[in-house]
Parts: C-alpha cells; structure tokens; sequence
C-alpha cells in the first residue's frame, strides 16, 4: 500500500519507521497545525524524511496533500475536542477523493462519528481506528470479530499514565503530585498530562467503543468523567491493607460511558501494572474476554496503525 502520514508526532514517526517492514511506501504529508520542529530547528517533514533513504515529502498544505498519491491516510495529527478539526476535515478530503483513511487521532471518530460514517457510505474509502483505543491491544478489531452487537459492555484501563500514576501511589503510598512529577521526568507522562489524569482521554476511548458497541453518535458530552487528581496515597495505601487497588476504569455498559477511579482487586485482570493497559469484554455465549499489554507509545500505536493498513490491503486484494 502507499501510505500517506499526516501528522509528526510520535505515532506518525513511528509509522513512518515501521511502514517499510510491512511492505509499504510512505509519503509524509507535514502540515503546519500537527508539524513539531525538534530542538535542533530541523521541521517534522525534513525529520521524518530523514528516517528513511528515499523519503518523500508531499506538499506542507494538507488540502493539496490529500491530492497526491496514496492509498490510505494515516490521520496522526493531535486530537482536538468539538469539532475535532482540523482531524475531521483531512478525514473527510480523503474519503472524497475515495482514499482509506486509518485514524490515530481520537477526535473524528469520537466526536462526529455520525458525520463519519455518512461521508464513509458515499465513498469507495474505509475507515479504521483501531490505534485509537488502547494502543497496540486489538480492542476494536477483538469486537468486530465477535459483532459489536454480541459484545454487551467493556470495561478496563485505557491510559497508561493514569495507571503508572496509581501503580507507583499505590505501591509506594505516595502522593499524587510526587508520582506526577516522576512520570513527567521519565517520559512516562507528557509535558501537558491535563487529558490523561483528568479522564478525558480515558473517556474519548470510551465514547469511541460506545460508538461501535450501540451504534450510535456519542460524543464526550455523554461520558460521565471523573480523573485521578483527587486521591491521596493514603487512601491508596488502606485499599491495599484490604487487598485492593484504585485504577483509572472506562465503563461502557447499556449506552452508558463512565470514567472514574475505582477499587478493584490487586489481582483484578483489569489492574494492570506501570504503563499497561487492561479491558474486559463481556461477549455473548463467550464470557468474559481480556485483552492486556503495553499501551500507547508510538512503536505501539503505530503497530495498531499498521494492522489496520493491512486489513485494508487484505480486503483489497
Ligand atoms: N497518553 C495516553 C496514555 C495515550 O498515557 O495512555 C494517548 O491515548
């Protein structure tokens, strides 16, 4: 497949790293809104061109970009609430122009799912995003196996630095802002973490698998959220006196989306430790499924890009 890369973080780096040893060609679409310039003064596309021998670099302006060749978007621009653009507006030039588009950007498929969709039933284009929930864990491939109607609830871990957080809280006793600091010193947390302890990207993943779950049009005003700022490494300690543990949990259950702390037990198949993530899928006449392992750092997520690359190229052939 040919892939086009918008967006140069860590997931569109990594994809571009990763493509060739799947097999694909790679252009790299830097726009100005996702482009990071590195501390060297080098700009994203030139960064990300470097990495491979016979990089190509489309156009910097996403609109002419989206002219060029390729077979797939890759959509790896940083997620935006509301209106989710400009993630929803590349979406939406490439479905027109009848490309495959593969979302690591959370935004369009959790806010204007619906309007996703309805773009997608005019176009020969599909659209995946299985990177974005739970990073390399195949959360959204595991349900359409089963038929997302025969799955009835999921419920889990789906931030790894909410849960380093309360793994380090909750094995050390330690207070919330220390093991914040920690996490930020080690890369574990990002320089801005407001979304991964507030619950928001918990609750983005959550309305995504409602979406699929319940066919619906949920967006994050549906979610219920609650984050992690509040607990003390006290409270921590005296759950794990009795046993149990405090993890971040995503609950989507008869179209209810719920992000809040909960107790659960130390051994809990959904109290992963450091940067793991962990859900459980409840599937008719299966049971409970889980599924648990690393969560989303770039090579991961760009692992669960890729898989969807490849889905699309199976159903192409
Ligand atoms: N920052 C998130 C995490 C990944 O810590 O899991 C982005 O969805």
């Amino acid at each position: 497949m040919n892939v086009g890369v918008l967006g140069a973080g860590a997931v569109g780096g990594s994809v571009v790293e990763l493509a060739e040893e799947y097999g694909h060609t790679v252009t790299v679409f830097a726009d100005s809104q996702s482009a990071v310039v590195d501390p060297d003064g080098i700009d994203a596309a030139a960064a990300l061109s470097a990495k491979r021998t016979d990089g190509r670099v489309g156009s910097a302006d996403p609109e002419a970009a989206l002219d060029a060749e390729y077979d797939v978007l890759v959509e790896a621009t940083p997620t935006t609430l509301g209106d989710a653009e400009p993630g929803f507006s590349h979406v939406r030039t490439a479905l027109e122009r009848d490309r495959h588009v593969v979302l690591a950007n959370k935004g369009p498929i959790a806010e204007r799912y619906g309007d996703i969709r309805r773009l997608e039933a005019e176009s020969a284009g599909t659209v995946r995003f299985e990177a974005t929930v739970g990073g390399a864990l195949p959360v959204i491939s595991t349900i359409e196996g089963f038929g997302p109607s025969r799955v009835g609830s999921l419920h889990g871990v789906l931030n790894g630095t909410a849960n380093f957080i309360l793994s380090r809280m909750s094995a050390e006793g330690l207070d919330y802002e220390h093991v914040l600091v920690e996490a930020q010193d080690l890369g574990v947390a990002e320089t801005d973490p407001t979304f991964d302890v507030d619950g928001t990207d918990t609750a983005l993943k959550g309305v995504i698998v409602a979406n699929l779950l319940f066919e619906g049009e949920y967006s994050l005003e549906d979610a219920s959220i609650e984050g992690i700022q509040a607990l003390s490494g006290n409270m921590l300690e005296l759950a794990r006196e009795d046993g149990q543990t405090v993890r971040l949990i995503a609950e989507v259950r008869n179209g209810n989306i719920r992000v809040s702390p909960r107790l659960v037990p130390r051994e809990s198949p959904v109290a992963p430790s450091g940067t793991h993530n962990a859900v459980q899928l409840t599937v008719e006449d299966a049971g409970q499924v889980t599924l648990s392992g690393r969560g989303a750092g770039g090579a991961e997520t760009a692992t669960a890009v890729l898989a969807d690359v490849g889905r699309l190229g199976e159903n192409r052939r």
